[in-house]
């Protein structure tokens, strides 16, 4: 375990909101709040920054950070868009999509941003304390979701704490994230690749381009290189398709299945979506074994099946 530092918490008035971004502008590590999940902040030109997030989640190194941006024109002076590329931003951004493109030559990213890699993913998110924290930094910003490595991603101030409370600088508590799971991220090899499915539904994606989408996986290889097959873990085990429970079990339901508590009774995909992590963290925070209602495979549920499946993998 690193040295720990006091870890501030500040809410979103303007005066915090620039104090925030000073901070990540003098190569502090800080939390903040997106639509999809809390980011895990650091200057993404300055190397020291960028290698404390590695150590303050446990993260391995070769594993490449979302550059964050407050806009297309910030983007673009970072990486080369192709047409496809710029039709998916145009429809989609800001929001829940992150595009892998290749970085512009002379881009001022640090190497451990794209792991010495030739591509750079980055997103420009939508929640208004992000933009605002973006512009206020003045500098792209390395974000990855602001948890352990592997463990289950914030949706909260509160989860962040949990998990690296003494490892930050500061954390901004904008309340929950309206989305809840983390983006859509697209690569592009000859065609459009879906290289982890997220808050944005890989058909409205196949829509907007006219194209079906590749697959993230290539055998058993993922694409993505955070595309581990234990991921978003709570410390005991999960059962996946549970409509029955085991006795002892903590039961996550969804729709007609009641369980303890409920991604959504309604059998609402984009509720479930956004109450899926704090549902996971209720349930680990029980140390009890988790078994998890079947969720139907479509749209935000691809999404959703994905951690599900990742939380319920042998872990590592
Ligand atoms: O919604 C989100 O994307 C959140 C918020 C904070 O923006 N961020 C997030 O970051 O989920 P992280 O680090 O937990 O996941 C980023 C994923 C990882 O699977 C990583 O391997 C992949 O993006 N990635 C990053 N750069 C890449 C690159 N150059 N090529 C391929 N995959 C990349
Ligand atoms: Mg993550």
């Amino acid at each position: 375990m690193n040295e720990t530092v006091e870890t501030r918490v500040l809410g979103t008035s303007d005066a915090e909101i620039a104090e925030a971004g000073q901070r990540l502008a003098d190569g502090e590590l800080v939390a903040f709040p997106t639509e999809t999940v809390y980011g895990l902040g650091a200057d993404a030109t300055n190397d020291l920054a960028v290698a404390r997030i590695f150590a303050a989640k446990g993260r391995p190194s070769f594993n490449p950070l979302i550059a964050h941006v407050p806009d297309l024109a910030a983007a673009e002076a970072l990486c080369d868009f192709s047409e496809d590329a710029r039709r998916l931003a145009s429809a989609f951004w800001p929001g829940a999509l992150t595009l892998v493109l290749p970085l512009k030559p002379g881009a001022p990213i640090s190497k451990l941003v794209t792991a010495g890699g030739a591509n750079l993913a980055v997103r420009v998110p939508s929640s208004p304390i992000a933009t605002a924290l973006l512009r206020a930094a003045n500098t792209p910003v390395a974000a990855p979701s602001a948890n352990p490595s592997g463990r289950i991603s914030p949706t909260t101030a509160a989860h962040v704490l949990s998990g690296l409370n003494g490892q930050i600088d500061a954390v901004i508590d904008a309340g929950p994230c309206a989305v809840g799971l983390e983006s859509t991220i697209i690569g592009f090899n000859d065609a459009p690749v879906l290289l982890r499915a997220g808050g944005i539904p890989a058909e409205v994606i196949e829509d907007c381009l006219g194209v079906q989408l590749h697959s993230h996986s290539d055998g058993d290889r993922p694409t993505a290189p955070g595309q581990l097959a234990s991921h978003y873990a709570p410390k005991g085990p999960v059962r996946l398709n549970v409509v029955d429970p085991e006795p002892g079990e903590f039961h996550i339901g969804f729709g007609e299945v009641k369980g303890a508590v409920s991604l959504s009774q309604t059998a609402d995909l984009q509720e479930a979506a956004a109450s899926l992590f704090k549902v996971l963290h209720i349930a680990d925070a029980t140390g009890r074994n988790i078994a998890v209602a079947p969720v139907p495979d479509i749209g935000l549920g691809r999404a959703i099946n994905d951690r599900l499946t990742r939380a319920a993998a042998p872990r590592n």
